[in-house]
């Protein structure tokens, strides 16, 4: 299980929403690491299958970190920071795109 490096961490305190959970994270935590550090592997299925699906590289390029992020599909969670009253959710299949 993925754990921070450096504890105490001075950074301010705060509150994500991930699906019925509260959870808390680091200003300047990715959505991902902040996941990660709660326990949370699993982001999204996939849209044929439905096989889970968590964050693998970290840096953008996969895909796999795919949430909702305060109600807006495809958000990759490593790329995007927290902020505070977050709401998460995880993306299962093919996220509704609206033109
Ligand atoms: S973990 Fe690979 S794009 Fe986010």
């Amino acid at each position: 299980m993925p754990t921070r490096l450096s504890s105490p961490d001075s950074r301010p305190t705060l509150t994500l929403h991930f699906e019925q959970r509260e959870i808390s994270a680091r200003q300047g935590d990715s959505v991902a690491s902040a996941l990660l550090a709660a326990g949370i592997k699993r982001f999204r299925t996939t849209p044929v299958s439905a096989t889970p699906r968590g964050p693998y590289c970290m840096m953008g390029v996969c895909f796999d970190c795919l949430l909702v992020v305060d109600g807006v599909p495809n958000q990759q969670g490593c790329q995007v920071q927290v902020r505070d009253g977050m709401r998460i959710e995880r993306q299962l299949g093919a996220a509704e795109i609206t033109p």
